[in-house]
């Protein structure tokens, strides 16, 4: 199978995250004879600094014309430390999810008895905790007008939704659920939002469709609560923009470490597949970031390209040095391996490499 892959490294640790991703799929390539072409574009502040632009109209047309986007981190401290910026990393990467109208961010998460001891959930709560978040990602309070006067006095960010919005992204996630434990949980605010009870209506709407699936709705604040205090109980969430970007990022936590988690962009143009972490300038160019969460986003890319034989060896890959620890400084501050040897060690192994005697 020939791909063509557009590979946005992006800032911080994005880059040396990413390599390790490409490393793995090169070994998937060799050993099941596929072509994977890569073509590397700019994003974010490197961007900015070579072109004045976040997102160069190369790089998106680069990405429209590719089978798939695989993308590191974005942002740097520069920016983050100067709200009158304009011109800002983050632009590039919410400009590509428009034009490329990638609306739903789906993020699996789930719980590795290896890591149970880093998680800051007592074990007992860690136990078969298997649940997907889909995200709105092109609509809502991200992308509804902004106003901000020219005093600082004034600023205002408009939320907006449409019923067909809601309507493409609850089928994707309806469809999940179907396939998965049968449940789905509206998160949002209906308490107080007029978009929250929107999404509501068109859930409730769409649930008619969907007889098997058991709908439940929880308030943004209760469910906080509700992914750290329970949770197993959940299965498919489904959320808007702003709420499903903290939802997301809690419900990472609860793994051990969101180093480890991928997430995959879909929609109507080519699919983007990207760590959940961000750019963790700190470590950036140390070789101490963990890899996996990129590995993994390749794996969900090849199973998007329906190679799920390879994704699954990807995966063993992945348990194997977990469970072996063969980790990052994130899981293990003590005894812990380079950015690069994981990278390499996951390779060995797809390529049968290594002897699972190892140890
Ligand atoms: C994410 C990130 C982005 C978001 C930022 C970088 C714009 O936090 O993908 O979750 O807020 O959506
Ligand atoms: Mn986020």
């Amino acid at each position: 199978m020939v791909k063509n892959i557009a590979v946005i490294l992006g800032d911080g640790i994005g880059p040396e995250v990413t390599q390790q991703a490409i490393r793995v799929l090169n070994a998937i390539a060799e050993q099941f004879r596929h072509q994977f072409n890569y073509t590397y574009c700019l994003m974010g502040a490197g961007a900015i600094e070579k072109t004045g632009n976040p997102l160069p109209s190369e790089t998106l047309e680069i990405c429209k014309k590719s089978d798939a986007i695989l993308f590191g981190a974005i942002g740097h401290p520069r920016f983050d430390n100067d709200p009158t910026a304009d011109v800002r990393p983050e632009q590039g990467l919410l400009k590509l999810r428009q034009e490329l109208q990638l609306f739903a961010n789906i993020r699996p998460v789930s719980t590795d008895p290896a890591l149970f001891h880093l998680s800051p959930l007592k074990s007992k709560y860690l136990e078969d905790v298997d649940f997907v978040v889909y995200r709105e990602l092109t609509g809502g309070i991200y992308f509804g007008e902004k106003k901000i006067n020219e005093t600082y006095t004034e600023a205002s960010d408009l939320c907006i939704y449409t019923r067909s919005e809601i309507e493409r992204i609850a089928h994707l996630a309806f469809q999940s659920a179907k396939q998965r434990k049968k449940k789905l949980t509206l998160i949002d605010k209906a308490n107080v939002l007029a978009t929250s009870r929107l999404w509501r209506k068109v859930v409730k709407d769409l649930s008619h469709q969907y007889k098997d699936v058991k709908v439940e709705y929880l308030y943004a604040d209760n469910a906080a609560v509700q992914i750290i205090i329970n949770p197993k109980q959940f299965d498919v969430i489904l959320t808007e923009n702003l709420l499903g970007d903290f939802i997301s990022d809690v419900a990472a936590t609860i793994g051990g470490s969101i180093g480890l988690l991928p997430s995959a962009s879909v929609g109507v143009s080519t699919s983007l597949f990207e760590p959940i972490h961000g750019s963790y300038p700190q470590a950036a160019g140390k070789d101490i970031a963990n890899p996996i969460g990129s590995i993994l986003s390749a794996a969900m890319m090849l199973e998007y390209f329906q190679l799920t034989e390879e994704a699954s060896l990807i995966r063993s890959g992945v348990a194997w040095a977990l469970g072996n620890g063969f980790v990052t400084k994130d899981i293990d501050p003590v005894n812990y391996y380079f950015t690069s040897t994981i990278g390499e060690l996951i390779s060995d192994f797809v390529q049968n490499k290594i002897t699972t005697d190892v140890n």
